[in-house]
């Protein structure tokens, strides 16, 4: 141990993260950490670097993994097996570990994490999720040691700008083309609008904070697409807002009922007024009652801060000979089966405007047990649609807790209602759940 030395870095892709990462070290040149040898693809590739003196640029992964005078190594390349396996290398050979990874990390927590207690490393990912808001340390450190009843977020950045364009009363097409323009969505946007990404995310956080490892695919998820203007107005009209929701909370039979979904939360909501780009995590348990952040999300300034963090943190430890165990083992954790849990929900529907259009589908909501709470029809140009030579409007319906399963079997029954008139409902009704 050694509480003066030099702690030396190797970067592994110097991209989006990994430039604003060694920008980082240019501003703090006396931290006692140095960044020695950086690994990318190209090394003749112009890079927005300010100059910070000798380090040095390859092509080759193992002059950093394998180099023996590296303590740290910073994982910024993204993707998964790969880097995957580099990680893996780096602690095998006595490495610490930083990545903002959270492909790698929510897919392979538990192997990366055995491995570094084996061979006594330490392993940082605060840049992983939620880029500049502290959430992987307060929960590894502070919040964890509590009991943490629920986690609910905003999660992903790319569908809250395209939500908050859409409370503007702008379509979702739209909405997603004004985000790609600024940078906030892919050209591909199906990860984000999907709510793959904010699963991977949740899925961390969840792990941490309940001590059993969850894998994305066992978050249940829906994505944002078939949100509508409609949909939008009515949700302010009955007092919420619209967002895409993670949500992971202890159930009363202790299982963890963990999912991404679009929800109409109350707009006095804590995450309500959570808009644009920005992401928010409010945790509930005791005795720390309420724990709330709000930051960015993602891009060059608060990830690379968010690694920088951890860098420097792992290297007090190293100076002070500490190895923080990451323990995520639990197996006696079942995840809850979705079609039992129970919310409230919200039913859009296009009814046929013919007499006893909506008695027919009152009768089968009350056929599957729903006790309704709002229901509302406007007629209008802003709400109709005439579809064959019929005027089509929408009809919302709210109702108390019910378990999904219902609403699962629900809806196949009023696609397939017919009456003397034919199908009262014109196209797909569409649900959403409400959240308190
Ligand atoms: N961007 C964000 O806002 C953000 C936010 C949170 C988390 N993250 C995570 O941070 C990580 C990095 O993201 P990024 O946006 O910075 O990525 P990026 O801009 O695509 O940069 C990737 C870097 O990795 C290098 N690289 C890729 N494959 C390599 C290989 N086989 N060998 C050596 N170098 C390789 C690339 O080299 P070249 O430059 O030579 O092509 C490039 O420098 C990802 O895991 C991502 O999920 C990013």
């Amino acid at each position: 141990m050694d509480g003066n030395k030099t702690i030396k870095v190797g970067l592994l892709g110097c991209g989006i993260v990994g430039t604003g990462l060694v920008n980082l070290f240019a501003q703090n040149k006396s931290s006692g950490i140095k960044l020695e040898t950086i690994a990318v693809r190209d090394p003749k590739k112009p890079r927005n670097i300010d100059s910070i003196g000798d380090f040095e640029f390859t092509t080759d992964v193992t002059q950093v993994v394998g180099n023996k005078s590296i303590d740290i190594v910073v994982e910024l390349m993204g993707g998964y097996d790969y880097a995957y396996q580099c990680i893996m290398q780096a602690i095998k050979n006595g490495k610490h570990v930083v990545t903002a990874n959270k492909a790698v990390i929510s897919e392979y927590g538990p192997e990366i994490f055995e491995e570094a207690k084996k061979y006594n490393v330490n392993v940082g990912f605060e840049g992983a999720v939620a880029g500049g808001i502290p959430i992987i340390n307060p929960l590894l450190e502070q919040l964890s040691l509590g009991d943490i009843k629920s986690i609910t977020g905003i999660l992903n950045g790319t569908t809250n700008f395209i939500l908050t364009r859409m409370s503007e009363r702008i379509d979702y097409g739209s909405a997603l083309r004004i985000a790609q323009e600024k940078g906030f969505a892919e050209a591909d946007p199906s990860f984000d609008v999907k709510g793959l990404d904010a699963a991977q995310k949740i899925a961390i956080l969840a792990s941490l904070a309940f001590g059993r490892w969850i894998k994305p695919n066992e978050v249940y998820c829906e994505g944002i697409t078939e949100i509508t203007p409609i949909d939008v107005d009515y949700a302010k009209e009955l007092g919420y807002v619209i967002k895409l929701l993670t949500t992971a909370r202890k159930t009363k039979d202790g299982e963890i009922d963990i999912r991404v979904h679009p929800a109409l939360i109350s707009n006095t909501h804590r995450l309500a007024r959570v808009n644009e780009e920005l992401n928010a995590i409010y945790i509930q348990g005791s005795p720390f009652d309420e724990y709330f952040n709000v930051g960015k999300g993602a891009g060059q300034g608060p990830t690379a801060f968010s690694v920088y963090y951890d860098i420097v943190k792992i290297a007090e430890m190293i100076r002070s000979g500490i190895v923080r165990t990451i323990n995520v083992n639990s197996t006696d954790v079942k995840i809850a089966d979705q079609n039992k849990v129970s919310t409230e929900g919200y039913l859009r529907l296009y009814l046929r405007h013919v007499p006893g259009s909506l008695h027919s589908v009152v009768g089968v909501l009350a056929n599957h047990g729903w006790n309704v709470k709002d229901s509302i029809q406007r007629g209008g140009p802003k709400y109709e649609i005439i579809v064959d030579g019929v005027k089509c409007l929408p009809d919302i319906i709210t109702h108390e807790p019910l378990p999904f399963a219902v609403i699962k079997n629900t809806i196949p029954d009023l696609i397939n209602l017919k009456t003397e008139k034919g199908n009262p409902i014109h196209g797909a009704p569409f649900y959403m759940r409400i959240e308190r």
